[in-house]
């Protein structure tokens, strides 16, 4: 059995009562890798990721930065990033940082997520992945 997708003008995602596209609901999104394994190896629970993560999200709320148009705080599994963690990444930029206490937080959401200026010393290293 097959099935085929129409789109056509007159599907419902292009009725007049849908919500105008926009080029990017948020305009900046963070992801936190809050992996954990059970197993001994390296991840990024292992250091403290939620707390980081709750931070973020502390902090981008206390700046007035959540919401659409703005910025949006994400948990996420593994990045495949594991032996530069803890990891987060920030779009649309694509910029990875590695971060390592609650100061690092607040300087990627005060530097980048509020002036979008990439806070070049938590940069993870190219190199680093699993
Ligand atoms: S456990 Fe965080 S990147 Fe893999």
């Amino acid at each position: 059995m097959t099935h085929s997708i129409s789109i056509s003008p007159n599907s419902a995602a292009q009725s007049d009562s849908a919500p105008a596209p926009t080029a990017s609901y948020y305009q900046r999104h963070i992801f936190f890798c809050l992996n954990e394994r059970g197993n001994g190896e390296a991840c990024c629970a292992q250091h403290d990721a939620v707390a980081a993560f709750e931070r973020c999200k502390s902090q981008v709320k206390a700046a007035g930065l959540a919401g659409p148009g703005q910025v949006r705080v994400n948990k996420a599994g593994c990045l495949d990033r594991c032996a530069a963690g803890p990891v987060a990444v920030v779009y649309p930029e694509a910029v990875w940082y590695s971060y390592v206490d609650a100061s690092d937080i607040d300087e990627i959401v005060e530097s980048h997520l509020r002036n979008g200026q990439v806070v070049q010393r938590l940069l993870t290293p190219a190199d680093l992945g699993r």
